[in-house]
C-alpha cells in the first residue's frame, strides 16, 4: 500500500490543485486551520471544486490539524501522578520502568501455565500495599473469564508478602464473566464500583478467551474485533479517568508466517496491539523460572528478565 502523503499545505489536500489553492489564498484562506473550519459548501464556492470533493478536503484538513490542548506543565503533572504497582520481581519492575503503570493497559501473553494468571494474583495483592511499599493502597476488580480465580492462592501470596490474607481477599472484587457481553458490561458499569471501593487495579484474565470462543470463523472476525475495540477503549478510559492500572492476560497462537525464531504470537490482532500500552511475553523455563520479554513499551527499550513463581508468589 502506498504511504499517504502528509498534509502540510493547501495543495496537499485531496481535490485541491494549484488553481483552487490560489483562489483560496486570494480569499484569505491561507492555512489548513482555516480550511478545517469551512463548511464544504463554503469551500466549494470559494475554490470552485464540487461539494463532494470539498467534503473530503475539509475532512483531510480537520484530520491534519487535530490539536490536543494541554500544557507541558499539565502533562508533566500527570506523569508525576502516575502510580506503579510492583510485580514482586525487581528485575521485571525495572524492565517495564518501575512496575505496572496506571493510566495504561499492560498485557502479558504466553502459553498455558506460563504464569499469566499468577502475575494477576500477585498484582491484586500488591496493589493493596501502601504507596511507599510498591502499591497504590487500593482495591482490585478482577474480571475472571476462565473460572481460574483461586482465593487460596491469593492468600498464600499475601502471607508470602506478610500481609493479612483475610484483609487482602476483602479488597478483591471478583466478577465471573461467562460471556463477552458480561465482560464488556462489567467494564462499562464499573464507575460506581471503582469510586466506592477505591479500585486501583483492574485485571482481565483472560481478555481474549471468550471473544475467541464466541466468534468462530472468518465471517465473525469483523464483529469480534469491533466489540473488542470497544471493550479495550472502555478499559483505557477507566484507566485514565481513575488513574488506575489495567492488567490483561492474553492467549497465543503459532504464526505460520514466521519461519525463523519463535512463532508464538498474541491473539487479538491490531486492535489489541494498538490498545496495549506495554506488552510482555512470558514463557516457561526450568522449574520455577519464567522468562519475561518486553515486546512493546512507550518508553523502555526491549529486553528480557527472569522471574520465579513460587508458593510465596512472584519474585526475582
Ligand atoms: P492459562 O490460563 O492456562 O493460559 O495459563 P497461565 O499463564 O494463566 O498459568 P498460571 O498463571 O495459572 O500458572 C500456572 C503455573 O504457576 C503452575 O503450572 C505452577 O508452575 C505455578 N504455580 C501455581 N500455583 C503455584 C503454587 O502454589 N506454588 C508454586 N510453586 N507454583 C505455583
Ligand atoms: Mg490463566
Amino acid at each position: 500500500m502506498a504511504k499517504e502523503k502528509a498534509v502540510r499545505e493547501l495543495e496537499d489536500l485531496p481535490g485541491i490543485g494549484e488553481t483552487s489553492a490560489e483562489k483560496l489564498r486570494n480569499a484569505g484562506i491561507s492555512t489548513l486551520e482555516k480550511v478545517a473550519v469551512l463548511s464544504p459548501h463554503e469551500l466549494s464556492e470559494i475554490s470552485g471544486i464540487n461539494v463532494e470533493a470539498a467534503k473530503k478536503a475539509v475532512a483531510a484538513a480537520k484530520a491534519a490539524t487535530h490539536i490536543e490542548y494541554e500544557t507541558a506543565a499539565s502533562v508533566s503533572k500527570k506523569r508525576e501522578e502516575l502510580g506503579k504497582i510492583t510485580t514482586g520481581s525487581k528485575g521485571l519492575d525495572e524492565l517495564i520502568g518501575g512496575g505496572v503503570e496506571t493510566n495504561a493497559i499492560t498485557e502479558v501473553y504466553g502459553k498455558f501455565a506460563s504464569g499469566k494468571t499468577q502475575i494477576g494474583f500477585q498484582l491484586a495483592v500488591n496493589a493493596q500495599r501502601q504507596k511507599n511499599k510498591g502499591g497504590l493502597g487500593g482495591s482490585c476488580l478482577f474480571i475472571d473469564t476462565e473460572g481460574t480465580f483461586r482465593p487460596e492462592r491469593v492468600m498464600s501470596m499475601a502471607e508470602g508478602s506478610g500481609i493479612d490474607p483475610a484483609e487482602v481477599l476483602e479488597k478483591i472484587i471478583v466478577v465471573r464473566a461467562q460471556t463477552t457481553d458480561k465482560q464488556i458490561l462489567t467494564a462499562e458499569r464499573a464507575d460506581k464500583l471503582i469510586e466506592e471501593n477505591n479500585i486501583k487495579l483492574i485485571v482481565v484474565d483472560s481478555l481474549m478467551a471468550l471473544f475467541r470462543s464466541e466468534f468462530i470463523g472468518r465471517g465473525s472476525l469483523g464483529e469480534r474485533q469491533q466489540k473488542l475495540n470497544m471493550h479495550v477503549h472502555q478499559l483505557q478510559k477507566l484507566a485514565d479517568r481513575y488513574n488506575l492500572a489495567v492488567y490483561v492476560t492474553n492467549q497465543v497462537m503459532d504464526n505460520p508466517g514466521i519461519l525463523f525464531g519463535d512463532p508464538t504470537t498474541p491473539v487479538g490482532g491490531n486492535i489489541l496491539a494498538h490498545a496495549a500500552t506495554t506488552r510482555l511475553y512470558i514463557r516457561k523455563s526450568k522449574e520455577e523460572k519464567r522468562i519475561v520479554r518486553l515486546v512493546d513499551s512507550p518508553s523502555m527499550p526491549d529486553g528480557e528478565c527472569i522471574i520465579k513463581i513460587t508458593t510465596k508468589g512472584v519474585s526475582d
